[in-house]
């Protein structure tokens, strides 16, 4: 491991406000960026400004406040489909969360294209977001779900995915890094198999968002989504990519404003893309509020953050691994920030209101992968999980504390 990493965190913290807190009277270990990551200022005041000088609603006033925040609007649109490489800004969809746009796909997919006995294929590493739109859009055409094995390191095992792939298969939906484990999938390859089989695939991109550069033109999808509070935008605002020729294609999500050419009451014909799927007011300054997360992860540099994240889980692996009865939980050579762990002696939620004493940060549980943990023969874990904020003194501290936590249990 190279201890000379230049990746300046403790200046990046400086611009987060929510470091001057202190909690239970320690300065704040946050770990639990894979929920949700911490605001840096740039984009707190980006949100702030909308509301306190921009605001009006988008696409429907010919007053100077709304067409000037429709045209801010829809440079964020531009700015996503530059960062991930879309070919147009009409393949850009803003949702409410990256929930949503799986809901998006989900319910579309199922009005037209998903057939009775068409296969979908999933993996064991899939966020609850990425199997349960699956299931309940599933109306009375018995879809069947199929699901990707792991390998003995809790990896995907992809050449098991590759073999359930069958002439069912009607698509496969797939998450690029896992959020309770942190593996980072091989999607090109993924899409390379499927794409010889004419089957489309949806990447949940949630948590590689924030850990790696996305270039959705060379991973070959059909369609990627992820949310903005996970790359330090503001919560409420998600991303669906989708190639032009399928939205396209695909039949209207939600009736409403915004997303029409023309009503009557006999009849309604749609807007063009992206509005077709925009019905409604949007998230308008949550869209302002991503456009400003998107310049800051930029200015840091994507591929840095990719690296500082890879460094600090594996600081993180080394410094834990020799703690007695602490079970790193799916070690890989391909993960993000992301450590999950069990310790033999306590339930991992004790774990967590005990580190929470110390101003620490984590989060416990399932993390809305119960058929993960279920298959893991665990039924939660304990997750640390790093932003570009975090410090090896932050992971220090972590382990410190781990190491003595064993006497309180034992007093
Ligand atoms: N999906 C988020 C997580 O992994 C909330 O914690």
């Amino acid at each position: 491991m190279n201890n000379k990493f230049s990746f300046d965190a403790n200046n990046f913290r400086k611009e987060f406000p929510i470091f001057n807190k202190k909690i239970n009277g320690k300065d704040l270990i946050f770990l639990d960026t894979a929920a949700s990551a911490q605001k840096p200022q740039c984009v707190i005041d980006s949100v702030n400004k909308c509301y306190s000088e921009n605001y009006a609603n988008i696409h429907r006033g010919v007053y100077h406040l709304s067409a000037n925040l429709t045209s801010q609007y829809e440079r964020v649109r531009e700015k996503v489909a530059k960062f991930i490489n879309a070919k147009s800004n009409k393949e850009i969809i803003f949702t409410k969360s990256a929930t949503e746009a799986l809901n998006l796909i989900a319910s579309c997919l199922y009005k037209d294209y998903l057939k009775e006995d068409d296969e979908i294929l999933l993996t064991y590493l899939e966020h609850h977001a990425n199997i349960v739109p699956w299931q309940i859009n599933n109306i009375g055409k018995k879809t069947k779900l199929v699901v990707a094995d792991l390998n003995d390191d809790t990896t995907l095992n992809i050449e098991d995915l590759i073999k359930k792939i069958s002439k069912k298969t009607k698509l496969i939906s797939i998450t690029h890094m896992s959020n309770s484990l942190g593996h980072i999938n091989d999607i090109k390859k993924v899409c390379n198999e499927a794409k010889k089989r004419n089957i489309p695939v949806v990447v949940d991109g949630c948590q590689y968002i924030a850990h790696g550069r996305v270039n959705v033109a060379e991973i070959g999808c059909d369609f990627y989504v992820f949310s903005g509070h996970k790359i330090y935008g503001p919560s409420g605002i998600g991303v669906l990519y989708g190639k032009q020729s399928w939205l396209e294609n695909l039949p209207p999500y939600q009736g409403g404003g915004d997303m029409i050419e023309r009503v009557t009451f006999e009849k309604t014909t749609f807007a063009e893309l992206p509005q077709k799927f925009e019905a409604g007011t949007p998230p308008i300054a949550q869209v302002i509020g991503l456009g400003s997360a998107i310049d800051y992860v930029k200015k840091i540099n994507v591929d840095e953050i990719y690296l500082y994240q890879k460094y600090l889980y594996q600081y993180a692996y080394e410094s834990l691994r020799s703690i007695p009865s602490l079970n790193i939980i799916g070690h890989s050579d391909n993960k993000g920030g992301i450590l999950s762990f069990t310790l033999d002696y306590a339930h991992t939620n004790d774990v967590g209101v005990i580190l929470d004493q110390e101003g620490i940060a984590i989060r416990t549980g399932h993390h809305c992968t119960q058929p993960l943990m279920k298959k893991l023969g665990i039924d939660s874990t304990a997750r640390a999980s790093f932003g570009l904020y975090n410090t090896k003194n932050d992971i220090d501290r972590l382990s410190s504390s781990l190491k003595r936590m064993k006497e309180f249990f034992n007093e």
